[in-house]
């Protein structure tokens, strides 16, 4: 047995998800275990993609098994209909592939309600430029001990009694204060019912299904969503998502201790971010806008524009620190080739000192000034490259740079969305 964790190591869509379902092949389970459908995972294999938002990326591989755990919030209705799309591509889904962890949060409509609610009553940067799903508010009531689990949806009266005391409370909010509608309960009851239906076979003892599985000597890979910029604690507060992105929370997410063995950090070659929040070595300009074209760096979730910029060695020693990555996967490094001159970012000045690490202070990361190394580029294209001896001279100075400023070892380098299109290291 020897288990693995991929994560983010900066604010997601690193390219999670493919190196996820290529490391599946080496792994016998492959649990999801924080985060909801605001995570957009893509998956390319023979030129079809697939874009998966809550159930695991190694979902491709007929022969392994998925688990969504406890720290997943979970939207019924996305669950289904991921199910269903996944279907109609020949992908048969049926609980002995698939399991939900009765501890796992459901997402209900008066979440994303109250999500969409808050976003539109902010305004200017007070606005988080949330993927409106109900994340925050779904987390919110886990915490407050008021949220409904996927267990509960054995028990009807028991749904209806948890949503009627719910909106007692979500419904002062959405009239009094956001002005909106209010909801009601026999529609949420009537959503849910089918729903609960559908969902009730593929509950199970995710932390007993881990358990006998590391007992066999089986391999479980712990895939994470979002990054560690978008950590509730170590992110970029509070324009964050609602979750413990960091490896530390594999555990309590998943039911099962992760010990530490395999931990790949997914970094991107350069750096993107959706939504609202600092961005210290976002270029807005020319730069960024061959990132963006070259790299289709659109959202797989809201399909809104991201943000590009230079890579930040500043937030990824921050990510190294918090999560140990064993190893790094470097992606999209073929979204770089034709830029004449490529800036990485080694540190920030921050109040007049070179600092290597991100500040502290709430909206400090607004202040800091990224200091630049500047470092020649390399015209090919690489995306047909699949050696390493076969890597144009700067393109290798590049990545050796990353391992010699992270102390991290590169272990695979992907150069298009393509399973193919993947160099292993070793
Ligand atoms: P995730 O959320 O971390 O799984 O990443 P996303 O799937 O949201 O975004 C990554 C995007 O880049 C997807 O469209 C992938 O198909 C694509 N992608 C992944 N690796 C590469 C790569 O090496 N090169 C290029 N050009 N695209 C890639
Ligand atoms: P993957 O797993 C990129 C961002 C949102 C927003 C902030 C809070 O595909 O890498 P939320 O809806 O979570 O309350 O929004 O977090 N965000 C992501 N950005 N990739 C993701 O997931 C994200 N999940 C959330 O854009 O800025
Ligand atoms: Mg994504």
């Amino acid at each position: 047995m020897s288990n693995m964790i991929v994560f983010g190591t900066q604010w997601g869509d690193e390219g999670k998800g493919k190196i996820v379902d290529i490391l599946t092949e080496e792994a016998d389970i492959i649990v999801r275990y924080q985060g909801g459908n605001n995570a957009g995972h893509t998956l390319v294999t023979g030129g079809k993609k697939f874009i998966l938002h809550l159930i695991p990326s190694g979902i491709l591989h007929p022969s392994k098994t998925c688990l969504i755990g406890n720290g997943v919030v979970l939207d019924p209705q996305v669950f289904c209909a991921e199910i269903d799309k996944l279907s109609d591509s020949g992908i048969s889904i049926t609980p002995e592939r698939l399991s939900i962890s009765k501890k796992t949060h459901i997402i209900m409509p008066y979440h994303k309600d109250l999500d969409q609610a808050r976003e539109i009553a902010k305004s200017g940067k007070d606005k988080i430029g949330t993927t409106g799903r109900g994340i925050g508010p779904c987390y919110e009531d886990k915490m407050a001990r008021v949220g409904i689990r996927a267990g509960d949806l054995q028990n009807l009266d028991l749904i209806r009694e948890k949503i009627n005391k719910a909106l007692k409370e979500k419904n002062t909010l959405l009239e009094k204060l956001y002005l909106q509608s209010p909801v009601d309960s026999e529609d949420v009851f009537a959503h849910i019912k089918p729903l609960a239906r559908r969902l009730v076979p593929f509950l199970a003892d995710v932390s007993q299904k881990i358990q006998e599985a590391c007992e066999k000597g089986q391999t479980v890979l712990f895939e994470g969503a979002q990054g560690v910029q978008l950590d509730i604690d170590h992110g970029t507060y509070p324009y964050v998502t609602s979750s413990n992105t960091v490896t530390g929370n594999a555990s309590a997410g998943a039911g099962y201790l992760y010990n530490k063995k395999k931990v790949v950090g997914v970094v991107k070659a350069y750096t993107t971010r959706v939504g609202q929040g600092p961005f210290p070595t976002e270029q807005d300009n020319e730069f960024g806008a061959h990132m963006q074209y070259k790299g289709a760096e659109f959202g797989s979730t809201t399909g809104r524009k991201r943000r590009c910029g230079w890579l930040d060695l500043a937030i990824l020693r921050e990510s190294v620190r918090l999560c140990g990555p064993t190893e790094i996967a470097l992606t999209k490094l073929d979204v770089l080739s034709g830029l004449e001159t490529i800036k990485i970012c080694k540190g920030y000045d921050y109040q007049g000192q070179l600092v290597e690490y991100p500040p502290q202070e709430e909206n400090s990361m607004e202040l800091v000034n990224p200091v630049y190394e500047d470092f020649p580029g390399w015209s090919q294209d690489i995306s047909g490259v699949n050696s390493w001896k076969n890597m144009p001279e700067n393109a290798r100075k590049y990545v050796r740079l990353i391992e010699d400023y992270l102390k991290v070892k590169v272990s695979i380098i992907s150069v298009g969305p393509d399973r193919d299109q993947t160099i292993r290291m070793s």
